[in-house]
């Protein structure tokens, strides 16, 4: 299972680089704004720090405009997977994109039938938004488990990259399911590593450890 982390946070990225956590990275316009950088500067940063597929969206809505900008944004780098919004234009603009080689990330899935349709259009990854689709209180791993079964009824090579991920749990499920990346957050990539029973195990050993009055160094 690959780790992709979901910011545009270059610290956050980079702590978590440096442990070989990071498969890829992606942005989205709202956490570029939360970033508070410039689109091109902050995502050629994040490029040259991380090998995988860096997701870089397009803002545009209508396809000859999503394929300009789209272009634009593959300029920045040799590891930029353009992100695209799952609509007709977006699938348009994807199959423009994959016809010449280029990685396309289709974001804003909320259905199986989305899903298949960023297949057709060769897309490298299908992102479902699992949170959102729990915040109208359907479950989001659903449309994981869906999406698994028909892509590998026929196949298609697009990966799954479960998306809006809000938990830990929604990490394991994810994985349990068979998505090949999940994308989370720094904070819930680093909670992965928190267990109430580790902390007081860890708490038994120090109070045994110092009353040995021993030292290892
Ligand atoms: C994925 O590529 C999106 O950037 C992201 O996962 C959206 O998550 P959110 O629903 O927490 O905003």
């Amino acid at each position: 299972m690959k780790f992709f982390v979901d910011t545009a946070d270059t610290a956050a990225i980079k702590e978590l680089n440096d442990l070989g956590m990071v498969d890829g990275v992606t942005t989205n316009p709202s956490l570029i704004l939360k970033s508070g950088r410039d689109i091109i500067e902050v995502t050629k940063e994040i490029c040259d720090m991380v090998s995988g597929p860096v997701s870089a969206e397009v803002v545009a809505l209508e396809a000859k405009a999503m394929i300009a900008e789209g272009l634009k944004l593959s300029k920045i780098a040799p590891n930029i997977a353009i992100k695209v919004p799952l609509t007709w234009d977006g699938l348009t603009a994807c199959k423009a994109f994959a016809s010449e080689g280029l990685k396309v990330n289709v974001t804003l899935c909320f259905s199986a039938a989305q899903a298949i349709l960023a297949a057709k259009a060769g897309a490298a990854f299908i992102s479902p938004f699992i949170g959102r689709i729990d915040d109208i209180h359907y479950d989001g791993t659903d449309l994981i488990e869906d999406i698994r079964i028909i892509y590998d009824n026929y196949a298609f090579e697009t990966e799954i990259l479960a998306a809006s991920v809000r938990s830990v749990n929604h990490v394991i499920d994810c994985a349990k399911i068979g998505a090949d990346v999940v994308t989370a957050p720094p904070s819930v990539i680093k909670s992965m590593a928190s267990h109430v029973l580790t902390d007081k195990g860890l708490d038994q050993f120090m109070k045994d450890w110092a009353k040995t009055g021993q030292k290892i160094i």
